[in-house]
């Protein structure tokens, strides 16, 4: 039995993961705080911490978690960004993700936000709630015959693709990797530049690297088409998000739908309604009636909690055994 010690875990977390551990009986320890310099010692003695997209594994992080005696690192998530792999490498540490628990969730979220955005479903919901039912500010557009692009078509973006490309819009992809069933469909695949130029509607759906770091900043708002809706599902810094609101507010940038942020991990996935929020960038954001915000929930589905316990209980059983995983992350 291997005791984990899971941070920043909620009680969505200890529903799939009770369910799980059923076949394997490791202990597992939910610790409710995420984990950080100053809550790392909560970790002191365990062999396997369990972390999700918010914590914090920086070079000391991991030098504190190693010296507590910690050998294995299990993500319960996809991404990697937050890990300083270097650290954990000179470390000897382990670390293992879920590459894919479920795609369909975050792509069927990133459909509902383009949609919702476009037909102001987030404003008509309070308006009717609140006895107004005045249409003003309400004009969508269709979906159908525009022309989106989709940055990334991996596991996600390729559905994200296919699901608007079902919607009977134009897709433009942009992946160097090119999706065969896409392009049986008819997707065209451009370079960015392109896919930026050419389209209605922006999805971001690549991973935060060095690289796609605000990948969306001035300049490229610049050449984008007046009045695009621009979507980011994926990570935080793909967007600069200063730029994003100076976009919104010249009206060259339409609309926007985020589920992240890139300051998200000192907000997201906590109760601050009878908090004041000091980070006046988001505050901003929200000032916007062009601008949906969901707080990184295009992950919870009960199919992809279930996969991600199933997956990371199967990830810790193999490395704490010398086994073979295919979810080291190298
Ligand atoms: P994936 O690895 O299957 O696909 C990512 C694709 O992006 C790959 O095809 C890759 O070639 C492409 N890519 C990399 N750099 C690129 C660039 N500069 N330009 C264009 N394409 C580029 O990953 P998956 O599962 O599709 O996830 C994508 C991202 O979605 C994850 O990295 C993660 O950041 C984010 N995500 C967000 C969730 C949420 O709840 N909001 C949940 C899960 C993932």
């Amino acid at each position: 039995m291997t005791e984990i010690r899971m941070f920043s875990a909620k009680s969505y977390d200890r529903v799939g993961f009770d369910a799980a551990n059923a076949d394997h009986g490791h202990d597992i320890v939910y610790l409710e705080p995420r984990l950080d310099c100053q809550t790392v010692g909560l970790a002191a003695g365990a062999e396997v911490i369990c972390a999700f997209v918010n914590d914090d594994l920086s070079e000391p992080v991991i030098d504190a978690l190693a010296a507590g005696g910690t050998s294995v690192i299990a993500l319960r998530c996809a991404g990697f960004n937050n890990v300083d792999l270097d650290a954990a490498r000179r470390h000897g540490m382990t670390v293992v993700r879920v590459p894919a628990y479920s795609p369909n969730a975050v792509a069927e979220h990133t459909l509902a936000m383009i949609l919702a955005l476009n037909r102001r479903i987030h404003r008509a919901y309070n308006r009717v709630r609140d006895g107004n039912f005045s249409l003003d500010g309400l004009v969508g557009f269709d979906l159908a015959g525009k022309t989106v692009g989709v940055v990334g078509t991996g596991k996600i973006g390729a559905i994200v693709a296919r699901l608007l490309w079902h919607l009977r819009c134009r897709v433009l992809a942009v992946d160097m990797f090119e999706d065969e069933h896409l392009l049986g469909l008819g997707v065209d695949y451009v370079d960015l530049a392109t896919a930026l130029s050419d389209s209605d509607i922006v999805t971001l759906n690549c991973p935060l690297t060095d690289d796609t770091h605000h990948m969306i900043d001035a300049d490229s708002i610049a050449t984008m088409r007046r009045g695009v809706m621009l979507v980011n599902t994926g990570r935080g810094a793909l967007v600069d998000t200063a730029a994003v609101i100076d976009g919104l507010k010249s009206g060259h940038i339409g609309s926007l739908a985020l589920d992240v942020y890139e300051e998200e991990s000192s907000l997201f996935f906590a109760d601050r309604s009878e908090e004041i929020i000091d980070d006046d960038v988001f505050a901003r954001l929200l000032t916007f009636p062009n601008v949906l915000i969901t707080a990184h929930q295009a992950f919870l589905t009960d199919e992809a909690l279930s996969a991600i316990a199933t997956t990371t209980l199967a990830n810790v059983a193999a490395v704490t055994s010398g086994e073979p995983c295919d979810n080291v992350v190298a």
